[in-house]
Formats: C-alpha cells, sequence, structure tokens
C-alpha cells in the first residue's frame, strides 16, 4: 500500500499544495514550525480522519478558513481516490467519489503505523495509555475486537451502576449480577486471549530489532492481566470473593480493564531505569514490530509515519534505525536536517523540503 499524491486545501498552515510521494522512503525536512509535522499529520488524517494530536477536528482547519480537504490517491492492486472534508459540523469521508456513511468502513482502509515524540508517554504514563494504544492496535488489525471491547465496557458500566444500587438496596436481585458477571467473564476473556496473542507476536520481533538498534540484548513487553492463567470458574470465583469490596468501592476491580503492559530489559523495568534514548529506542522498537504484524495479517507493509524520531539519539542508533527500513513499506521522516541521511543512497528517497507550508523546489 502506497500514497501516490497528496492534495491539501486549507489543512492546518497549508493553504494549497499537491505532491508526489517516493514509494519507498519520503524525507520531509524544513525548520521548527514550517509545517513538516502537518504535512505527515495530513498523511494520517487520509488513513484514520483524525489527527493523532489529541485535539478537535475543526483545530485542522487553516485559521480565517471553514472547510479544510486532504486528498490522495492510494495504490494497492488498484489505485483509489480517497478524500476527508472536514469542516466546523463535521466530517465527510468518499472513496473514488462515493460518500461512505459510517465513518468506521473507512478508517480500516488505509493502515499506518505512526512513530511521534508523545508516543514516549507509552512508556512513562498511566496504564489507561498503554491499553488505549493497544486497543487500537488490535482494533486496525481485527475489526471483532474493537466490537467486543466495546461490549465489555458497556456491561462493566451497567455492572458499576448495579453495584451502587446494591450497596444502597440489599434486596436487590442478585441474579441479575449474575447474568452480568457471566458477560463480563466472556467478553473479558476474549480480550484478554487477543491481547496476549498481540504481545506474544510483537516480543518474536521486539528483542532482535532492538538489540540491532542499540546492541542491548533482553528486551520483552511483558502483558500483566487479572485474568492471566485463570479458568472460567476461577475468574467467577474472583468476582464473587470481590462482591463485597467491589460493593464498598461502587465499581468493579477485578478485570481487564485494570491491565497493563510493561518493557523490561533482562528483567529491569524501562520505565524506572531506561535513560530518555534508551526508552525512545524502545518505543522505535516497539513500532517496527508492530509493521511486522500488520504485514503477516496484510500481506503487505502498512504506512510509516515517523515525525522527529531523531532529536535525542545519537548518529550510531540514528544510523542502525535507517538500516531497518524497508524499501516495500513506504515511509515519510520529519527532519530539521538532512544531514542525518548522508549515509543513505542519494537515489534512494525523495527531499521535500517545506518552508512556510509550501514545498520549496531543490
Ligand atoms: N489551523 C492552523 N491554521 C494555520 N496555521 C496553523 C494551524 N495549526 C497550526 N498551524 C501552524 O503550523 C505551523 C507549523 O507546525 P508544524 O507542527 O507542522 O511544524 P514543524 O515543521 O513540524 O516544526 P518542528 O520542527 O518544530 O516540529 C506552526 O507555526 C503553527 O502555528
Ligand atoms: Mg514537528
Amino acid at each position: 500500500m502506497k500514497i501516490v499524491n497528496l492534495k491539501l486545501i486549507n489543512f492546518r498552515n497549508y493553504e494549497n499544495l499537491e505532491v508526489n510521494f517516493d514509494p519507498s522512503l519520503n524525507i520531509i525536512y524544513g525548520k521548527n514550525g514550517e509545517g513538516k509535522t502537518n504535512l505527515v499529520e495530513a498523511i494520517y488524517t487520509l488513513a484514520l480522519t483524525r489527527s493523532f494530536r489529541n485535539i478537535n477536528d475543526y483545530k485542522l482547519i487553516r485559521d480565517t478558513e471553514t472547510i479544510a480537504k486532504v486528498e490522495g490517491n492510494i495504490s494497492n492492486k488498484m489505485t483509489d481516490n480517497y478524500k476527508v472534508i472536514i469542516s466546523k459540523d463535521g466530517k465527510k469521508v468518499k472513496v473514488n467519489n462515493n460518500k461512505i456513511q459510517k465513518i468506521s468502513d473507512y478508517i480500516s482502509k488505509i493502515p499506518l503505523v505512526l512513530f511521534h515524540p508523545d508516543d514516549l508517554r507509552f512508556i512513562k504514563d498511566t496504564p489507561s495509555i498503554r491499553r488505549k494504544s493497544l486497543n487500537i492496535s488490535i482494533s486496525e488489525i481485527n475489526p471483532e475486537y474493537l466490537k467486543v471491547l466495546n461490549y465489555y465496557n458497556k456491561v462493566l458500566k451497567q455492572r458499576n451502576a448495579y453495584l451502587k444500587e446494591m450497596m444502597l438496596n440489599s434486596n436487590k436481585d442478585r441474579h441479575y449480577l449474575d447474568i452480568l458477571d457471566e458477560k463480563i467473564i466472556t467478553y473479558g476473556m476474549f480480550i484478554n486471549s487477543k491481547r496476549k496473542d498481540y504481545i506474544h507476536v510483537i516480543n518474536n520481533y521486539l528483542n532482535n530489532i532492538f538489540k540491532n538498534i542499540t546492541g542491548i540484548d533482553g528486551l520483552t513487553i511483558e502483558y500483566i492481566s487479572d485474568y492471566n492463567n485463570l479458568t472460567k470458574e476461577e475468574i467467577l470465583k474472583k468476582y464473587n470473593d470481590n462482591l463485597s469490596k467491589d460493593m464498598s468501592f461502587g465499581k468493579t476491580n477485578f478485570g481487564v480493564h485494570t491491565d497493563d503492559f510493561k518493557f523490561k530489559i533482562n528483567d529491569k523495568e524501562v520505565r524506572d531505569y531506561g535513560s530518555e534514548g534508551e526508552q525512545k529506542n524502545v518505543i522505535i522498537a516497539y513500532k517496527f514490530s508492530e509493521l511486522e504484524i500488520f504485514k503477516i495479517i496484510n500481506g503487505n507493509y502498512p504506512l510509516l509515519i515517523l515525525d522527529d524520531l531523531f532529536s535525542e539519539l545519537d548518529t550510531e542508533k540514528i544510523d542502525n534505525i535507517l538500516k531497518l527500513l524497508k524499501p516495500d513499506c513506504q515511509t515519510f521522516i520529519t527532519s530539521t536536517s538532512l544531514s542525518f541521511f548522508n549515509n543513505l543512497k542519494k537515489d534512494s528517497y525523495k527531499q521535500i523540503h517545506i518552508v512556510n507550508g509550501k514545498i520549496e523546489e531543490v
């Protein structure tokens, strides 16, 4: 899957832009604030209809304008035209000029892996950030997972509400709670097994990639879940054992909504022991592992966006990362300097020089 070209109208600081991309490697360079991240954000928006920055869609519209358009031709076996139109009232998506009614039918069509400096939160931040990120990745390769996750969250809400009612009224019917427990366990066991599978496959690649970048051996990601290694009966017993605690808290304390994921290098947690640069390389190794999973599932690589990858990394690590790039995986790298790429063959990539929302011809 490749983006052949991209057309932007009133997107961020781009008034009107047309750009053709290299099928392998695109290096988007320019000074701070010129529009490099905005350009890869447009690619992300074409794929997922929203930004990777946690913002309202309307912020993507160029100041003083009311409507933004992102359009691109995507070649797979055939070439298809994709369009995302964002206005203050909402957004529309089209494939080959046919309006797609459900955004969810659109967003699985252009698989994409992104590295963005905020991804370091995946190590530093709370478990909910890690669960969210995993949920997005697994949903992209398994739409059933997203459905079950939504069911789980709905039943969890119902259970928490019912616990509060039980707390206030001791005559409340226990039978209804049993029905909710049965559902939550069925959905929870499905989620647990998909997360376990995903982490297992990540671990098939993660350490090797990390070793190629840093020379350090022993990186794993560990999946921590209340459900791990328990049978259905054992899980049910846990819910029963926890009932009085759950009632006093008015919420469910046990289940996959408390899952977490930890990176470890030889049993030392990366969050507690890893340097800034090491943490960045861990995330990069994780993203490159995700590429391989997408390749297994879809038969070809997704798009890869690496935004501001190189700050904090030494030149040796940068060279090692560039060696990991695959010619058949279309990649977009933003950078403030071209000097990082001196060791690449000149004809192996396209340089795109951005100056104040325009492409400066080289
Ligand atoms: N909706 C918008 N309308 C117009 N301009 C915008 C809008 N949103 C952001 N900008 C401007 O776009 C500019 C470029 O932002 P961008 O994040 O792409 O820079 P960058 O080239 O990635 O810089 P850096 O090297 O610092 O990461 C900023 O100066 C910002 O003010
Ligand atoms: Mg930027």
